[in-house]
């Protein structure tokens, strides 16, 4: 049996749904997805959004960072998602230095659409250039500030960003920056959940975090944390949705249905 699922009744969701989403108040719930399988099984328990991340180089080929990943590996897995879902938004996230130029950023932002079938890409940073140059060429795009893992080798490690207030206000300004050069979706990595609540009041357009607290608009998690299955230890900021699950099946349900209802994130998993 052929893995594209052509379904004429499910309407895949659009950026425009997403909007409508923060708009009435209704949570959007994310999970990372790598591989046709589970892009499947996330989409049948309601995702709203898959997300291609560049965690695959940690989570799928064992890296120790997400660095080594390229942008032919992002194209490859995004299009084994995009293949298998029918209604998530898939997002794919351009990979370390994929976009060190706004030309080389539209090349690379291409090849995830066209040959993966991204509906958006997700790039790290406060690159308000990159990002209106994408706009404008037809390219939706997701910021993602607060923790940025391509800049580890600068942070050192894998810590909360913006508990300073100095720090706090360069992710306020970053924010609306990025909203104003025509980003349709903000990721917060890792930031006090005072802040992200601040920033996701104070933009128009959906912010999703993750260990960002529960007031955002919506949350994400990487796959192998929720499911308890990584090589590495699991982050603070997720839980292990697995404990009391049956299947994997059930586990994704109960966190679709935890963001939903803001139960998910607690404070014991927030910062
Ligand atoms: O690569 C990824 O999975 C991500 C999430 C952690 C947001 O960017």
């Amino acid at each position: 049996m052929s893995p594209d699922i052509c379904d004429s009744t499910v309407k895949p969701l659009t950026v425009n749904d997403l909007a409508s989403m923060k708009k009435r108040g209704e949570k959007i719930s994310c999970l990372t997805a790598y591989d046709a399988s589970f892009s499947a099984l996330i989409d049948k328990a309601g995702i709203d959004m898959l997300l291609v991340g560049d965690s695959l180089g940690m989570v799928v080929q064992g890296h120790k960072t997400t660095l080594p990943v390229t942008v032919n590996d992002m194209v490859y897995h995004t299009r084994c998602v995009s293949k298998a879902r029918r209604r998530a938004f898939v997002i794919a996230d351009l990979p370390f230095m994929s976009y060190a130029t706004p030309e080389a950023a539209a090349k690379n932002a291409a090849k995830l659409m066209q040959i993966g079938g991204a509906q958006m890409v997700k790039l790290e940073g406060a690159h308000a250039d990159i990002i209106s140059f994408l706009v404008d060429q037809g390219i939706p795009v997701c910021g993602h500030l607060g923790l940025l893992p391509q800049s580890i080798n600068q942070l050192g490690s894998y810590k909360v960003q913006g508990k300073e207030p100095a720090a706090a206000e360069k992710i306020i300004a970053d924010a609306h920056q990025l909203q104003q050069s025509g980003a349709g979706l903000l990721v917060l990595e890792c930031v006090p959940a005072a802040l992200a609540k601040e920033i996701s009041v104070q933009l128009a357009i959906p912010v999703i975090g993750i260990g960002a607290g529960v007031d955002c608009d919506g949350q994400v998690l990487v796959l192998y944390d929720m499911l308890n299955i990584g090589i590495v230890k699991r982050p603070r900021f997720t839980r292990n949705f697995m404990q009391d699950a049956a299947t994997i099946e059930d586990a994704i349900h109960a966190y679709h249905q935890a963001v939903k209802q803001a139960q998910f994130p607690t404070p014991a998993q927030s910062f």
